[in-house]
C-alpha cells in the first residue's frame, strides 16, 4: 500500500520515462536525444518547471483505450536561458511517435497563451510523426488551434522552431509561421508530403534526406534558416539566437557592457579592389564594422548575394543586411529579396535596429526571374524597408544602381542615416551600359567608335559614378573614410537609439505576397 507521496512519487517517475526505456534506447540508438535531454541542454541548470505532466489522451479507439501515457508525447513549461523567461515545448518521440493528440496540442497552445500574456519567447523542440492517426479529425483540429496561436504570436514574443526529428504533413506549418527554424543534418526533415506519396504522384524517387532534409531546405528552399551539424550545436544555435532578441515587440534587446576604445578599423580601407567589377567579401566589411566575433549569419547557405544576420555594434544588438558581391555581383533576385524581406520584417517586429550594407549592381535579368515574379518578390523587400521603423542606416561600399538604389534602404524610404564610402557609385546603371544608350547614335557617327565609347564612359563615370552627386543632394548624409565607419554607426544607433516612428493607422498593410 502507497502513501499518497509516494503515489505522486510514482507517477512523476513515469512521467520522466515517457514511452519507455526500450524506446528511450532505441531514440538514443538513432543519434537522438530525448525530449527531456533536449530542454535540460537548453534551459539553465534547474530552472525547468513542467506543467501538464501528468496530462493524458482522451481517444477511445483503435486500442488507444488501453495505451496511456503521462505526458502525451510532449514536455511542456518554462524555464530560462541565459537568465531569461521562455517556454518551452519538446515532444517526446518515444510517446506515439511523439504524434500530436488533442491533448498534446492543448499542452502546446497552454504554454504559447502564457507567452503571449507574459512577453517571453516560445521554443518548440519537434519531433514527431505528425497527426495521431487514431484520432482523426481532433488530432487535425489541435494542429489547427496552434496554427492559429502561432499566428496571433507571431511579431508578438519570438517563436523559434527546432528540427530534430520527422516533421511531415500539417505539422510544418507550425514551425513555417514562426519566426526561426533550425534543423539538425542527417536526423531530421520536412516536407508537406513523403517521399512515397511523391512517387505516386510525380514518379520521382526520392529519399527523405533529399526531399526535406536540413541540408536541402537550408540550400534549395530556404524553408530552414540554421542547418545543424548535432542536436547540440543546434540548441546552442537556439540560445546564441535568443541574445539578440528581446523578450517580445515591447522591449529592446539586451545591451551587451561595451568600453569605447580607439573604434577606427584601417582594414576597411582597403577592401574595395581597384577595379570595380571585381568582387570581394562582404562579411570582411561585417567583420571590420562590427564588436569582435558577435555575427550570427542567418540563412548562410541560401540566397548567397545577400548576406543577413545579427551582430553587436558598441554592445547593441542590430541586423545586417549586405549585398555580396562575390556571389552573383551581389544582384538582387527573388531568393534574395525574400529572404532579406523576411529577416528585415523580423527585426523591425522586435524593434531591433539595421544596419545596410550596398554594393548592388541591380536586379537579376531575364526570362526565369521575370516568370516568377521578381516583380513582386522584389517588392517584397522594399515594402518591409518602406514600413520598418526601427532605427536604420546604410551605407553605401560601392555599387548602388537603378531601382535597386532605392530599395536597399535608401533616404527615400525613410532610412535615417545614410553613409558612402569614396569609393560608392550611385546612378542609374553601370557606366558602360548608360553611355551605350545615351550617346548611342554618336559613337555610331564617330570615326572611332571604341575611342567614343570609352570617352562617354569615362565622362559619365566622372559624373555619376562617385557618391558626391548624391551627397549635394542630401540623399547621403555624410562620405566617409571606410576606417571611419564603425565609429560613425556606434555614433549614429546611439543617436538612434529612442527613435520614435509610426505608420498610419491601418489595419494591417498589404505586403505583395
Ligand atoms: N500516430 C500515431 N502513432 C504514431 C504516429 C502517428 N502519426 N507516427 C508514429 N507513431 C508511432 C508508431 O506506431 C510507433 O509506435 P510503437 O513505438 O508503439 O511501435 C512509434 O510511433 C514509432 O514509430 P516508428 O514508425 O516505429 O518510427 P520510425 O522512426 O521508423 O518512423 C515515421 C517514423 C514518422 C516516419 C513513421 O512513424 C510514420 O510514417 N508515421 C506516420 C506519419 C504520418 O503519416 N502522419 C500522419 C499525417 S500528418
Amino acid at each position: 500500500h502507497l502513501s499518497k507521496l509516494e503515489v505522486l512519487e510514482r507517477k512523476n517517475q513515469e512521467a520522466l520515462l515517457g514511452g519507455g526505456q526500450a524506446r528511450i534506447d532505441a531514440q538514443h540508438k538513432k543519434g537522438k536525444l530525448t525530449a527531456r535531454e533536449r530542454i535540460d541542454l537548453l534551459l539553465d541548470e534547474g530552472s525547468f518547471e513542467e506543467i501538464g505532466k501528468f496530462v493524458m489522451h482522451r481517444s477511445k479507439d483503435f486500442g488507444l483505450d488501453k495505451e496511456y501515457y503521462l505526458g502525451d508525447g510532449v514536455v511542456t513549461g518554462y524555464g530560462t536561458v541565459n537568465g531569461r523567461l521562455v517556454y518551452v515545448f519538446s515532444q517526446d518521440f518515444t510517446v506515439f511517435g511523439g504524434s500530436l493528440s488533442e491533448t498534446h496540442a492543448e499542452k502546446i497552445v497552454k504554454i504559447m497563451d502564457l507567452a503571449m500574456k507574459n512577453g517571453a519567447p516560445v521554443i518548440g523542440l519537434n519531433d514527431s510523426g505528425g497527426a495521431r492517426i487514431q484520432e482523426g479529425v481532433v488530432s487535425l483540429g489541435g494542429y489547427a488551434d496552434i496554427f492559429y496561436k502561432n499566428t496571433l504570436a507571431s511579431g508578438v514574443v519570438p517563436q523559434l522552431s527546432a528540427i530534430m526529428g520527422p516533421c511531415a504533413g500539417g505539422a510544418v506549418y507550425s514551425p513555417a509561421i514562426t519566426d526561426f527554424i533550425l534543423m539538425v543534418e542527417d536526423t531530421s526533415y520536412m516536407f508537406v508530403t513523403g517521399p512515397n506519396v511523391v512517387k505516386t504522384v510525380t514518379h520521382e524517387n526520392v529519399t527523405s534526406e533529399e526531399l526535406g532534409g536540413a541540408s536541402t531546405h537550408s540550400t534549395k528552399s530556404g524553408v530552414t534558416h540554421f542547418s545543424c551539424a548535432n542536436e547540440v550545436v543546434c540548441i546552442n544555435h537556439v540560445k546564441q539566437l535568443l541574445s539578440y532578441m528581446p523578450q517580445n515587440c515591447e522591449e529592446t534587446a539586451p545591451t551587451l557592457p561595451y568600453e569605447a576604445g580607439n573604434e577606427t578599423r584601417p582594414v576597411l580601407d582597403s577592401i574595395i579592389p581597384e577595379n570595380p567589377n571585381q568582387p570581394y567579401d562582404i562579411r570582411e566589411v561585417i567583420e571590420g564594422i562590427i564588436d569582435a566575433d558577435s555575427f550570427l549569419e542567418v540563412h548562410q547557405n541560401f540566397a548567397e548575394n545577400i548576406v543577413v544576420g545579427f551582430a553587436r555594434l558598441g554592445g547593441r544588438s542590430i541586423g545586417i543586411v549586405g549585398n555580396q558581391p562575390a556571389v552573383l555581383a551581389g544582384v538582387l533576385d527573388i531568393n534574395a529579396s525574400t529572404k532579406a524581406a523576411r529577416f528585415v520584417r523580423f527585426c523591425d517586429s522586435f524593434n531591433i535596429p539595421l544596419l545596410v550594407l550596398e554594393d548592388v549592381p541591380g536586379f537579376l535579368p531575364g526570362t526565369d526571374q521575370e516568370w516568377r515574379g521578381i516583380i513582386t518578390n522584389g517588392a517584397k523587400l522594399l515594402y518591409a524597408f518602406c514600413e520598418a521603423t526601427v532605427p536604420r542606416i546604410t551605407v553605401i561600399t560601392r555599387k548602388a544602381y537603378g531601382g535597386a538604389y532605392d530599395v536597399m534602404n535608401s533616404k527615400h524610404i525613410g532610412a535615417d542615416m545614410n553613409y558612402a564610402w569614396p569609393t560608392a557609385e550611385i546612378a542609374v546603371m553601370g557606366a558602360k551600359g548608360a553611355a551605350e544608350i545615351i550617346f548611342k547614335r554618336e559613337i555610331a557617327a564617330a570615326s572611332d567608335p571604341e575611342a567614343k565609347l570609352q570617352e562617354k564612359v569615362d565622362e559619365y563615370q566622372q559624373k555619376f559614378a562617385t557618391p558626391y552627386r548624391a551627397a549635394h543632394r542630401g540623399f547621403v548624409d555624410e562620405v566617409i573614410l571606410p576606417s571611419e565607419t564603425r565609429q560613425k554607426l556606434i555614433r549614429a544607433f546611439k543617436m538612434l537609439e529612442n527613435k520614435v516612428d509610426t505608420m498610419p493607422r491601418k489595419k494591417h498593410g498589404n505586403i505583395p505576397l
